[in-house]
């Protein structure tokens, strides 16, 4: 495509849905106050992540939900981790008190099964974030913010084995919650970066013939 199509919010092909969908956007933990999503939002979260695309259902990520009684125990992870990584005192408590942030927290863990015979590990990953976002979507469809939050600590062994059994990853974790700020507006959208009509390589013997 040479020219972008006016797709933006153009009725009657942009449904409220979609309208949501293009106004998806991250927000950070520090801006995520209560309400968190109920028990119930959270499933139907999960229930659209199970809409996402997955070759075979091999259902490749799971969601750990930390309840708040976890937190510190998970506080205590992150500290010792910034301690084993030589961090000063201040940062440690910086480390420890990222746990309590965001009114929901979520784990999200990845299971790649490798050598299957029909699905390789770059489809089960693709299937994982399709259905991470699924879920960061329709958190935003329900009126909460979200965030994924990673890091070095994320593969932390000591901090993996609190989630993850044999052969699983752990990705980082989801904190929602209730956005307390309008998002900055964007401006980087742009669907011209990443839509091209195919076409072969200059000079290539299978170019159709005009
Ligand atoms: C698996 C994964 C891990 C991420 N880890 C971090 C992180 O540790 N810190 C961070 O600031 N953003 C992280 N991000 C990016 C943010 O979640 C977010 O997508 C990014 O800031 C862009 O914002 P947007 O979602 O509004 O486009 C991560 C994203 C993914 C998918």
């Amino acid at each position: 495509m040479n020219e972008r199509a006016e797709w933006k919010f153009s009725e009657p092909v942009c449904s409220d849905a979609l309208k949501q969908l293009l106004t998806r956007h991250s927000v950070g933990p520090k801006h995520l106050v209560p309400p968190a999503p109920t028990e119930e939002q959270v499933w139907l979260a999960v229930g659209a992540a199970l809409r996402a695309p997955d070759h075979q259902k091999l259902l490749p990520f799971r969601f750990v939900l930390i309840p708040d009684a976890m937190r510190p125990l998970l506080g205590e992870l992150f500290a010792d981790f910034a301690r084993r990584s030589g961090k000063p005192d201040e940062e440690v408590v910086i480390e420890r008190n990222r746990a309590m942030l965001g009114p929901l927290l979520l784990a999200f863990v990845v299971r790649i099964e490798r050598g299957h015979p029909r699905v390789p590990p770059h489809e089960q990953w693709l299937a994982a974030g399709g259905a991470l976002a699924n879920f960061l979507t329709a958190l935003h469809m329900m009126g909460y913010g979200a965030k994924v939050l990673s890091g070095r600590k994320a593969a932390d062994p000591a901090i993996c084995n609190a989630f993850c059994g044999p052969g699983e990853t752990l990705v980082g974790w989801i904190a929602a919650g209730t956005a307390s700020k309008a998002p900055h507006p964007r401006h980087n959208d742009n669907p011209d970066a990443i839509l091209r009509r195919w076409q072969l390589p200059q000079g290539s013997q299978n170019a159709p013939q005009s």
